[in-house]
């Protein structure tokens, strides 16, 4: 999955009326571009919608922004992975800082939802990011390899190849305060590390996203870092024309 990739998470936002009318105008204004991957990351309560909307457009995919470990069952307000791909997700978010911090999502829970995901034919982005107090305390990639070792532990080499990790700083998330692409390349090229240590040659094919207050400005030289893979959007991708220029670079 080494080609660029350029995820929007749209979060709690984009009902699916606003939604129609966003894909309207983005399949508008972006042609297909082999050299690229884009997915979509709507509201569950959306995802239907904007899988209808990109009917035809198979350069554009769409994902589940999180899924519970089980299959089915007696969980409710949960996303279940082969609901969510019967209805046509292919990818999911996994770990994301908000699931960890707002809704106690623990890494041992990030295992068991990349192994539902996979099971499911959903290809997993697993996040991971430390704390603004993780990173002054020296930590940065302790907190990494943990939630990363966590987080892979049951997954076979070729679903690593095949995934991606996201490394989303928690103190860069919605603060207007993104990583320097150098701070980025660290990190991108410790992730790197790891996973070739963990799955050898399969852990080169991993595509590494950087994600944490990404905008037009800043999005060519983050995207430029070495070791960045593509980018993980999230108030940027929420209006049409920024995220069209941002999936351009
Ligand atoms: P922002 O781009 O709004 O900082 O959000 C990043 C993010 O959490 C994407 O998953």
């Amino acid at each position: 999955m080494r080609r660029p990739v350029f995820a929007a998470n749209w979060k709690m936002n984009i009902g699916p009326t606003e939604a129609r009318a966003f894909m309207a105008a983005f399949t508008a204004k972006w042609t297909p571009r082999a050299d690229r991957s884009l997915i979509f990351f709507p509201s569950a309560l959306s995802l239907g919608t904007v899988v209808h909307a990109l009917a035809g457009r198979s350069d554009i995919a769409v994902g589940v922004q999180n899924i519970w470990t089980e299959d089915k069952g007696a969980f409710t307000g949960e996303n279940s992975a082969p609901i969510a791909a019967e209805a046509g997700a292919r990818y999911t978010l996994v770990g994301h800082s908000e699931r960890r911090h707002i809704f106690g999502e623990t890494d041992e829970q990030t295992a068991k939802k990349c192994v539902a995901a996979v099971r499911a034919g959903l290809t997993p982005i697993l996040c991971v990011g430390e704390l603004l107090e993780e990173r002054e305390q020296g930590i940065t990639h302790d907190v990494v390899l943990r939630q990363l070792t966590a987080g892979l532990r049951e997954l076979s080499d070729e679903t690593i190849a095949s995934m991606a990790v996201a490394y989303e700083p928690v103190w860069a998330i919605g603060t207007g305060k993104n990583a320097t692409p150098e701070d980025a390349s660290a990190v991108h090229r410790f992730i790197r590390d790891a996973l070739i240590e963990r799955s050898g040659i399969a852990g080169e094919s991993t595509a590494i996203l950087y994600g944490g207050s990404v905008n037009s400005t800043n999005c060519a030289s983050l995207r430029a870092a070495d070791h960045v893979d593509g980018l993980l959007v999230g108030g940027a991708s929420l209006d049409v024309d920024t995220w069209a220029r941002i999936c351009g670079t």
